[in-house]
């Protein structure tokens, strides 16, 4: 059994692969609970159920795009009575003010990289940018 060492070894190397992610968070002093978007204090209720914010947040945002600007409709009702204006910056990242801490950490954490921000501000980036 000349082999001996060498199975032992890829099965020491699998376990500590195999564990990665464990050893990794444990280093990192981090665990892999999720990606921890930091919520409005100010603010109680988002501009519909959180569940559907979760969701579909995407999907109202393009509905909100097509209804501004294919139909010059400017006003959103929402589930509680309020009215709110429908713009990205304008109103998302009035009450979600840390774009950074908020959107960019649950996209990163799954891996989209939406392409509004070519276009559409952050206030916060532009901010930063100005000095
Ligand atoms: C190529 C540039 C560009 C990109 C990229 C872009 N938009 Fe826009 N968007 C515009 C322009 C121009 C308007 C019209 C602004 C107006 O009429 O005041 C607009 C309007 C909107 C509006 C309504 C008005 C406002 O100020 O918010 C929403 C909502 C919106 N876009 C959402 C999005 C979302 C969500 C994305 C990414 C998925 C996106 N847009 C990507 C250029 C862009
Ligand atoms: C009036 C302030 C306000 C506005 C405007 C607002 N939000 Fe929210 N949003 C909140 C609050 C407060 C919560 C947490 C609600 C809760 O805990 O029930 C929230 C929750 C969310 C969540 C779920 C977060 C999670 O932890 O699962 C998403 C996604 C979201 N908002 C996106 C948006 C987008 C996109 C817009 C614009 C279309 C927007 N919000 C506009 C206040 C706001
Ligand atoms: C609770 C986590 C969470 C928060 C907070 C959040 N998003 Fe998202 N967002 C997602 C997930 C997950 C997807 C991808 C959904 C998919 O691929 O089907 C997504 C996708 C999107 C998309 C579509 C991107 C694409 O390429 O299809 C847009 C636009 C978007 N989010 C805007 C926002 C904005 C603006 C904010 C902050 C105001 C925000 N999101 C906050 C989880 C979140």
């Amino acid at each position: 059994m000349r082999d001996k060492g060498l199975i032992f070894t890829g099965l020491v190397l699998f376990l500590v692969l195999i564990t990665f992610p464990v050893w990794y968070d444990l280093a990192a002093g981090t665990t892999s609970k999720g990606p921890d978007p930091k919520l409005p204090t100010a603010e109680k209720d988002c501009v519909a159920p959180l569940e559907y914010m979760r969701t579909s947040h995407m999907d109202l945002l393009l509905s909100w795009r097509d209804q501004v600007v294919r139909q010059d409709r400017l006003t959103y009702k929402a589930f509680d009575g309020k009215t709110y204006d429908m713009r990205l910056t304008g109103t998302c990242l009035k009450c979600h003010t840390n774009k950074e801490e908020f959107c960019d950490r649950c996209h990163t954490y799954v891996g989209v990289a939406p392409y509004c921000w070519e276009c559409h501000i952050d206030p916060a980036l532009a901010q930063r940018s100005r000095g």
